[in-house]
């Protein structure tokens, strides 16, 4: 059954938002949206994606539109401050991982503004709180770095490896004090 989520601050006529846990067969609509947000320079495989949704079913989910996927988020259990690197297969991490990887949130340019990332990120810190993680951990690019300090999470001095981009930034946010 979808879930969903009425994006309050976006006024009556906003279209409604329904989020529902990610399934392999939606790894299409995924790929599809995460060209439309990023262009064909971040594109990932079905496999690592499909893999990491292995891994962390109840940390990834889609959201729909009126039946219409447009927008997805991808977490995983964590263990380091150091993330993991792009492109390659997620290895499984211990059940007791202190932190929160958010990998990826993107929502398709059409559908923005609409409250679709804020329903996405809902999603991924109930799991988190719910997990008992200590801290969220993410890569934010340069461009999205003003939405997550919104979401309370703050930059943190670190290099990345390869892959992220100019500008790109390491951040957490803490979870249970
Ligand atoms: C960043 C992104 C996920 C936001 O998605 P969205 O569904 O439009 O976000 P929401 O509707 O939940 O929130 C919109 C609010 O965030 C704000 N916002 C969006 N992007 C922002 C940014 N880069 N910096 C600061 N604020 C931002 C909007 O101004 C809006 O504010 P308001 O509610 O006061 O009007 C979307 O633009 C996207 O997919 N970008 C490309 C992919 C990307 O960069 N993902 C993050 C990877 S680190």
């Amino acid at each position: 059954m979808p879930e969903s989520f009425a994006p309050g601050q976006h006024g009556c006529g906003a279209p409604r938002v329904h989020t529902r846990p990610l399934r392999a067969a939606d790894l299409d609509s995924v790929l599809a949206i995460q060209r439309a947000a990023y262009g064909d320079a971040y594109q990932e495989s079905a496999a690592v994606l499909g893999r990491k949704l292995a891994l962390a079913p109840r940390a990834c989910w889609l959201a729909e539109i009126d039946g219409q996927p447009v927008g997805y988020v991808f977490a995983h259990p964590w263990h380091d401050l150091a993330p993991p690197p792009l492109h390659v297969e997620l290895v499984p991490v211990a059940a007791v991982a202190q932190l929160a990887f958010v990998h990826d949130l993107a929502v398709a340019p059409a559908a923005r503004g609409a409250g679709v990332a804020a329903a996405l990120f809902s999603r991924v810190r109930q799991w988190s709180a719910q997990a008992r993680h200590r801290r969220m951990l993410l890569v934010a690019l340069k461009d999205a770095l003003g939405f997550w300090q919104r979401h309370g999470f703050r930059a943190l001095a670190r290099s990345l490896p390869p892959g992220y981009g100019d500008g790109a930034c390491l951040m957490e946010r803490a979870l249970v004090s």
